[in-house]
């Protein structure tokens, strides 16, 4: 496996490829590697000859308050994990290759769609999803993948991705769970030892509602006594709307605060 970190190197290894035929498989991250990124890296192969990984950790898509600065950035490990997994070329930028003029980021073209944007982990992090489809957008334009690989994990993530960006496949993963059941996330590594134990909970109780054993206020009652809630949705899967008779697939969304952790989790049923 290569590495690269000038936006030259990566296309001449591009160019070539292309130039013998193979397709380019991308899979996006912010490093801090995991099994979770791992099944992207291999759905990505079964779908395309080559495979890049990108490790970026993107400043738009954080605000001030957040963690951009303590953002786990485990640049050695995720190295030694990429080697042994299906991934043919790794891509390292700078912020001034990714972002060469400013951070601006126009929304105008958004406005009759704001409300993706607003809801779910839009509402305590509005500035979140045009960050992400900025450097999503950027990436794919210096990559040009035929296809990439993105996380059900990140639900609205991949909902807004699958809409407002064109020209690339964008092949959906389901989520990568511990043996508890928690699903796999870089943030995980801020939980201490007793937050590990309670975490799992949060699964427990979505499948509970996916399984109609609990309704919303219930399982908003029982997910109160483990975590701060953030929110609990069941909605549209397919429009992030309200359920509507027209409905054929619902996602059970969530987020929650345990500690100063903030963990989302989703059950889409069809
Ligand atoms: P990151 O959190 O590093 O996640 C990279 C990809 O891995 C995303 O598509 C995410 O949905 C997926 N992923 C994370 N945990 C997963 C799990 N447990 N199971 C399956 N897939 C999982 O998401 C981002 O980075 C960024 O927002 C990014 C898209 C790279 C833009 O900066």
């Amino acid at each position: 496996m290569n590495t690269v970190t000038s936006i030259i190197d990566l296309q001449t290894t591009l160019n070539r490829w292309r130039a013998q035929g193979k397709s380019i498989g991308f899979v996006p991250t912010m490093g801090g590697l995991h099994k979770g990124h791992l099944s992207l890296i291999d759905i990505a192969k079964k779908n395309a000859n080559k495979v890049v990984v990108s490790i970026f950790v993107n400043p738009t898509q954080f605000a001030a308050h957040e963690d951009f600065d303590t953002y786990p950035r485990t640049i050695d490990a995720d190295l030694t994990t990429l080697s042994s997994s299906q991934t043919d070329l790794t891509f390292i930028p700078s912020a001034s290759d990714i972002y060469p003029n400013d951070l601006a980021f126009n929304q105008d073209e958004f406005i009759h769609d704001k409300y993706l944007f607003e809801i779910l982990c839009g509402k305590t992090r509005p500035h979140f999803f045009y960050g992400v489809l900025q450097v999503v957008r950027r990436l794919f334009d210096i990559v040009r993948p035929d296809i990439a690989v993105f996380g059900q994990k990140d639900y609205q993530q991949l909902h807004i991705i699958k809409r407002f960006t064109s020209g690339v496949k964008i092949i959906e993963a389901p989520i990568i769970r511990d043996s508890k059941g928690l699903a796999m996330s870089t943030r995980n590594q801020y939980l201490n030892e007793n937050e590990h134990k309670i975490a799992p909970q949060l699964y427990k109780t979505l499948t509970k509602i996916a399984q109609e054993k609990l309704d919303k206020k219930s399982a908003i009652q029982q997910l109160q006594i483990h975590f701060k809630l953030d929110y609990l949705e069941i909605l549209d899967a397919n429009t992030l709307k309200q359920i509507s008779n027209n409905t054929r697939k619902i996602a059970i969304l969530c987020a929650v605060f345990l500690g100063s952790t903030r963990l989302i989790d989703n059950i889409i049923k069809g």
